[in-house]
C-alpha cells in the first residue's frame, strides 16, 4: 500500500498549483495523472486568462461581468474572490517565469474578449495554456513533488464517511493499488469527449467527477454545458475566441456579418452562448456553407488584420487552419462552427474547494464552485484553475495536516474499494457471453458483447442531437432514454485487448463508464430546468424564469440514475437583471 499526506489527482494547471501551495505547508504531496503532466489539457487553452490588470479597468467591473455572462446563475461570493484574486494569480505566474505577451511599453498585453467591458484578457499569443503549464510543472519538478505519470484514479478510498486516498491502476503495469492520504484534490478536468462534437482532448472523460458523484458528492449545475462558438469544420479544433479579440469577423454566406442581428452591442464578442445560438440559427435558416443544416459551417474571416498581425497574435491558429484545412487565414476565411467546450456544472464545493464529502477537494474545471453559472466567459477557465487551485491546494493541506493517516482495518473499506475495482476491471477483461451486438449484428465484439466504439458514438450522438445548444423536452426525453440504454449495454461491454499490460483500452472502457454517468446527469438536468438560461436553451421554454428557477441543481447518485435537488444561488450584491449586449 502506497501512502501519502496529500494526493492531487490531475495535473493541468489546477492540479499542478493546488499541489504547489501545499507543498508550502505539508511535505508529503503526491501527483496522480492519467498522462503526462504536460499532456493534460490545460495545455490546449489558447485565448488567454482574465485580469483586471489596472487603468480604467478593474475587479469590480469584471465581476459585474463575470456574474451578467453566467446569467445570473454564478456564487457571487465565490465570483468576487475570482475577480479579485485575479491581477495577483496573473502576476504570479509572471515572476515565476511565464512569457506573457508584452505592449510596447513592457506591461502584459491584454486583448479583448466576449462578455467583457474592457481588454482585459492577457496572453502569450495564442499558446497561453501551454505557455502556463510549462511554467507550473517546472515549479512541481522544483519543489520535489512526486508524480505518478500514468496511473488511473479509478474510485476513492473512503473511511467513515471521510475521503481517505484513492485506489488508482498503473496502466504500465496493469496493477491496481490503494494510496491512502489524510485528504484529496481532485483536479481532474472537464468531460467534454461525452459529446462528438468538442474542442477537447481525447482525455477529457470526467473520471474525477464521475468518482466523486458514485462516492457521495453531488454535482452541481451539469446541464449548462458550453459550446465554443468557433471551432474548425471537420475537426472541432478550438478557434480561440482571441481571433475574433483581435478583430476577426463571423460572415455568412452572403458575406455578412450576421451578429449585428443578435448582439449589435458586442458583436462577435458577445458571450459564447449567444454567438454559438447566432451560428446556429444562421446555418438553420440556410444563411450557412456546407449541408445546409447544424451540419454546416460559417466563416472567420481574419485577412483583415493582415499578415503581420495574424503571425504575431495567432500563429497558432494559422498553422492549425493551414495544416488540418489546408487553408492559410492570411489569404482566406477560415470554416467555424460551434463545438462542445467547457463544463460549467461539476463536483460542488464551497468557495474553499471543500466538497460535501469530508477530506475531499476539488479545483478547476472538475470542480463547479461555482464562478461560471449557465455561462463562462472566456479566459475566466485559466483563472479559475490558477485561483481555486491555490486555495483548494493550501484548504486540503490544512486539513491534511490535523488528520492522522488511515490505518489498514482500522475502520475504513480500503479492501472494499480496491477489491471491487479489482472486480470490475477482471469482469470487462473476462468478457461477456450473449451481448447485445452478437454475432451479425455489426455492434458484437469477439464474444458477443457490445463494443466499446459502438456505445461511445451512439451516446456521443446522442448527446450532441438532444443536449446540444437548443433543446427540446421531446429531445432531451429521448437522449435520457437512449443513456439508460447504453448503460444497460455497457454492462455487457466487449474490448478486444484482454491483456493488463498498458491496456489504453481497458482505459478507455472505465472512461467509458464515467462518462456515461456524467452524460445522464447532463440530460437529466436540463429535461428537468424548464426555461433557458445561459447556455441552456429550450425551445419550449425560450425565457429566463428567476421565479422558479434562479436556484441551482444538485445531482445525487443513486442507482437507477441521478436525482435531483435544488440550492439557492448565492446572491452578495448583483441583482439579476436582463441580459442583453
Ligand atoms: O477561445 C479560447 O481561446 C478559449 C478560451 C477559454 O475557454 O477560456
Amino acid at each position: 500500500m502506497i501512502t501519502h499526506d496529500l494526493v492531487v489527482v490531475g495535473a493541468g494547471l489546477a492540479g499542478l498549483r493546488a499541489a504547489k501551495e501545499a507543498k508550502k505547508s505539508i511535505d508529503d504531496v503526491a501527483i496522480i495523472s492519467k498522462v503526462h503532466p504536460l499532456r493534460s489539457h490545460s495545455v490546449a487553452a489558447q485565448g488567454g486568462i482574465n485580469a483586471a490588470l489596472g487603468g480604467t479597468d478593474s475587479p469590480d467591473a469584471h465581476i459585474r461581468d463575470t456574474i451578467k455572462g453566467s446569467d445570473y446563475l454564478a456564487d457571487q461570493d465565490g465570483v468576487e474572490i475570482l475577480c479579485r484574486d485575479a491581477p495577483g494569480a496573473v502576476l504570479e505566474l509572471d515572476r515565476l517565469g511565464a512569457l506573457f505577451s508584452r505592449t510596447e511599453s513592457g506591461k502584459i498585453a491584454q486583448r479583448p474578449f466576449g462578455g467583457a467591458g474592457f481588454p482585459r484578457t492577457c496572453y502569450s499569443a495564442d499558446k497561453t495554456g501551454h505557455m502556463l503549464l510549462h511554467t507550473l510543472f517546472e515549479q512541481v519538478i522544483k519543489d520535489g513533488i512526486e508524480i505518478y505519470r500514468e496511473w488511473y484514479v479509478t474510485s476513492l478510498i473512503m473511511w467513515g464517511g471521510k475521503c481517505r486516498g484513492v485506489v488508482a491502476l498503473d496502466i504500465k503495469s496493469g496493477e491496481l493499488h490503494t494510496i491512502t492520504a489524510r485528504a484529496v484534490v481532485l483536479a481532474t478536468g472537464g468531460y467534454g469527449r461525452v459529446y462528438s462534437r468538442s474542442t477537447n482532448a481525447l482525455i477529457n472523460t470526467g473520471d474525477g467527477i464521475a468518482i466523486a458523484y458514485r462516492a457521495g458528492s453531488p454535482l452541481k449545475d451539469m446541464e449548462f454545458v458550453q459550446f465554443h462558438p468557433t471551432t474548425l469544420f471537420g475537426t472541432n479544433i478550438l478557434i480561440t475566441e482571441g481571433a475574433r479579440g483581435e478583430g476577426g469577423y463571423l460572415v455568412n454566406r452572403h458575406g455578412e456579418r450576421f451578429m449585428k442581428r443578435y448582439a449589435p452591442g458586442q458583436m462577435e464578442l458577445a458571450p459564447r452562448d449567444i454567438v454559438a445560438r447566432a451560428i446556429v440559427t444562421e446555418l438553420k435558416e440556410g444563411r450557412g456553407y456546407g449541408k445546409g443544416s447544424e451540419d454546416g459551417y460559417v466563416h472567420l474571416d481574419l485577412r483583415h488584420l493582415g499578415a503581420e498581425k495574424i503571425k504575431e497574435r495567432l500563429p497558432q491558429i494559422r498553422e492549425i487552419a493551414m495544416n488540418f484545412a489546408g487553408i492559410d487565414p492570411i489569404t482566406e476565411p477560415i470554416p467555424v462552427q460551434p463545438g462542445q467546450h467547457y463544463s460549467m456544472g461539476g463536483i460542488a464545493t464551497d468557495t474553499s474547494g471543500a466538497t460535501s464529502i469530508e477530506g475531499l477537494y476539488a479545483a478547476g474545471e472538475c470542480a463547479c464552485v461555482s464562478v461560471h453559472g449557465a455561462n463562462r466567459l472566456g479566459g475566466n477557465s485559466l483563472l479559475d484553475t490558477l485561483v481555486f487551485g491555490k486555495i483548494a491546494g493550501a484548504a486540503a493541506a490544512k486539513y491534511a495536516s490535523k488528520m492522522p493517516m488511515p490505518a489498514p482495518g482500522d475502520g475504513n473499506d480500503n479492501n472494499n474499494a480496491l477489491q471491487n475495482d479489482k472486480s470490475r476491471i477482471d469482469a470487462i477483461l473476462k468478457g461477456v457471453d450473449g451481448g447485445e451486438g452478437g454475432e451479425g449484428g455489426g455492434d458484437g465484439g469477439e464474444d458477443g458483447g457490445v463494443r466499446l466504439s459502438v456505445i461511445v458514438q451512439k451516446m456521443r450522438q446522442t448527446m450532441l442531437s438532444n443536449v446540444g445548444i437548443f433543446r427540446t423536452r421531446e429531445g432531451l426525453e429521448n437522449a435520457v432514454k437512449d443513456i439508460k440504454k447504453l448503460k444497460d449495454m455497457y454492462r455487457n461491454i466487449s474490448i478486444d485487448d484482454r491483456d493488463r499490460v498498458f491496456n489504453t483500452e481497458l482505459v478507455q472502457a472505465l472512461e467509458l463508464g464515467c462518462m456515461l454517468d456524467l452524460a445522464h446527469t447532463i440530460a437529466a438536468g436540463a429535461l428537468a430546468r424548464e426555461e433557458s438560461r445561459g447556455s441552456h436553451y429550450r425551445l419550449d421554454f425560450p425565457k429566463r424564469d428567476d421565479r422558479t428557477w434562479l436556484k441551482h441543481t444538485m445531482a445525487y447518485f443513486t442507482k437507477d440514475g441521478p436525482g435531483l435537488e435544488y440550492e439557492d444561488v448565492r446572491i452578495t450584491k448583483y441583482r439579476p437583471d436582463g441580459r442583453v449586449y
